[in-house]
């Protein structure tokens, strides 16, 4: 069954989340390239891109055809603030607009934004209405509220102010990361929504994959996909054969290298999110933990590419 956002016709039903520090223009293609249908940049303020500084225009880089459709995901509190950046010329670089309501760091949620938005659903609404007044297609991406769960009035409220997808991680703001996910909230807010969800939240493997797609529209991997692109590859595998291969030393290794090529060529190459991510690929061979500390030893970019020639 084929997913669309709006006028958008995504090539299978699986999205790379957006990450903050991971999914730059770069981590983006290796992903695509692996099978991912859907990606957006990292969770950047609106305010830092109404201010243009320089290290959110990285942020906000597209690589070219091949990285399409993308989403620019956003958060902020200030309504004025949306207004002001849903007549941004830049927008029409974008597919969509994804608004992150569902950041659960003490400082975003400190500045009334993300997650802490859950708690006025309204403001939600009037943050999609002003970006669907200019046209753009608009999702967004929630948890299941706080220690009071409220996602289906959320997801009401979302859908009624002409949202065109829903992305739903299924953990409360207060669980973090850490505690289980429960794909129940997942299910229930399909039967009461008529737009397309998303689900988010312990994907893992084809397996996982498979189940969440059948309960909604798509499924959206995160940290299972740090240093394992693969994942969306195995996961296609897995729903044509219902199996996946072993990742093996050689994937890993090309993987990175092809990370650290991208970065540089696209320009968005950074020492500590390569050193995070390039450790993500060291896992599960023998000698990933020499090579570990290996790369954190690095200071160039030079230095990186040697370290992997000697693997
Ligand atoms: C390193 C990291 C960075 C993240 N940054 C963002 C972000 O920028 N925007 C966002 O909506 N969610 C962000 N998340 C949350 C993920 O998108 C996702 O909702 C969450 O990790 C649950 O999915 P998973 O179980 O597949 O990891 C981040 C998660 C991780 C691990």
């Amino acid at each position: 069954m084929a997913l669309k956002i709006g006028n958008i016709k995504l090539k299978n039903r699986l999205f790379l989340a957006p990450m903050v520090e991971v999914t730059d223009c770069a981590y983006r293609l290796l992903c695509r390239s692996e099978g991912a249908a859907m990606a957006y940049t990292e969770m950047i303020y609106v305010d830092a891109i109404l201010h243009e500084n320089s290290r959110t225009q990285g942020l906000m880089k597209i690589a070219g055809k091949k990285d399409r459709p993308v989403g620019l995901q956003v958060t902020g509190n200030n309504l004025s603030e949306f207004t002001k950046f849903s007549k941004l010329k830049i927008l029409e670089d974008y597919d969509l607009i994804d608004i992150n309501c569902g950041c659960p760091s003490s400082r975003i949620v400190g500045n009334e934004a993300g997650s802490y938005l859950l708690r006025t659903p309204d403001k939600i609404g009037d943050m999609i209405k002003v970006l669907k007044d200019t046209g753009r297609i608009v999702t967004a991406k929630i948890r299941l509220g706080f220690k009071n769960n409220n996602v289906l009035q959320v997801s009401k409220v979302v859908e009624k102010a002409g949202a065109d997808l829903l992305t739903i991680h299924a953990r409360t703001a207060d669980q973090k990361y850490t505690d289980a996910p429960d794909w129940n909230w997942i299910s229930k807010v399909k039967r009461e929504i008529g737009i397309p969800v998303v689900g988010n939240g312990g994907i893992v493997s084809g397996e996982s994959a498979s189940k969440m797609l059948d309960i909604c529209d798509g499924a959206m991997v995160a940290s299972a996909a740090i240093g394992n692109p693969f994942i969306f590859r195995e996961i296609l595998r897995y729903l044509k054969t219902g199996k996946e291969n072993e990742i093996t030393k050689k994937d890993r290794i090309d993987g990175f290298s092809e990370y650290v090529k991208l970065a540089e060529k696209n320009e968005v190459f950074e020492m500590s999110r390569v050193k995070y991510i390039g450790s993500n690929f060291f896992k599960s061979f023998e000698g990933a933990s020499q090579a570990r500390v290996n790369l954190m030893k690095c200071k160039s970019i030079k230095d990186v590419k040697e370290m992997l020639n000697s693997l």
